[in-house]
């Protein structure tokens, strides 16, 4: 079994009597893609954060090709090649394409580009920012500004922005959020390829769009893993469909 990128053991956290998540062990392996599913409340957001490090655990640790990061910051795991997409837009609107990208490249999505002008001219910014954007399959809108893009290829270049740090793991929450049949189609596609350059971690409630990428599901209920497997074993799980899938499943 080749060694996980992102592991995490026992995490567990609480909000009063609320047990979020209690004692999840998780990982993700090299070229997979894990997804997490589970009802509303389970937990979800919860365990990203935890993962990310934008909120400290109770118990338990979390390891990044094979470090302990469970007391880094959100900056340092992002350093270290955690890349998180999806939760925030750090889209500057009024900018362009390739300007996002570069800003991006620079480690500093989210600011505004007026302040970062001068790096405009540094050939290897650039360079790294348009094979990003080629990547994803923006590379012909590398000009038009954010405002004019689809939603759907603002989350294509929202994953650009993370392939220009060379990510060694993708954490993802709710992709396929708002997007139309076309949108799904195109980022279900760039998903499925970009496993390849870094595993990713995917909480999505799309399940069409889970079954088609997960090589593997874990299902969270009440803040616990009840199953961890293939699509298929998820599919047949007794467990699973008492608490989760249902009648419709
Ligand atoms: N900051 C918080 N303060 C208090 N309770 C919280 C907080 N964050 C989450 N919870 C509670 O923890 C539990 C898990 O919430 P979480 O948001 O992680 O679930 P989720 O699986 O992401 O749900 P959803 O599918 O609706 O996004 C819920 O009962 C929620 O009310
Ligand atoms: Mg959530």
């Amino acid at each position: 079994m080749a060694e996980a990128v992102l592991s995490a053991h026992g995490l567990c956290k609480s909000f009063g009597a609320v047990q979020a998540t209690h004692d999840v062990s998780i990982d993700v392996r090299p070229g997979e893609i894990h997804a997490v599913i589970g009802p509303n409340g389970a937990g979800k957001s919860t365990l990203i954060a935890q993962l990310c490090g934008s909120m400290a655990s109770d118990a338990g640790r979390v390891e990044l090709l094979g470090r302990d990061v469970t007391h880094d910051t959100v900056r340092r795991r992002a350093q270290a090649g955690l890349a998180r997409t999806f939760q925030i837009s750090a889209l500057a609107m009024e900018d362009t394409v390739l300007q996002n990208a570069m800003l991006g490249a620079l480690g500093a999505a989210g600011r505004p580009w007026r302040f970062l002008r001068p790096a405009l001219g540094d050939q290897d910014l650039r360079d790294r920012a348009e094979a990003a954007l080629e990547r994803v399959g923006l590379q012909d809108v590398r000009a038009a500004r954010v405002a004019a893009l689809s939603h759907g290829q603002r989350r294509q270049l929202e994953v650009a922005l993370a392939l220009t740090l060379s990510p060694k793991a993708f954490i993802m929450d709710e992709p396929m959020a708002g997007l139309g049949g076309e949108g799904s189609k195109l980022l279900t596609d760039l998903l499925s390829a970009l496993r390849a350059d870094a595993p990713i971690l995917l909480v999505e409630h799309d399940m069409d769009a889970v079954f088609t990428l997960a090589d593997r599901i874990s299902v969270l209920v009440y803040g616990q893993i009840i199953e961890t497997g293939t699509v298929d074993q998820i599919r047949r799980s007794p467990a699973v469909r008492d608490a989760y899938l249902g009648e419709g499943a």
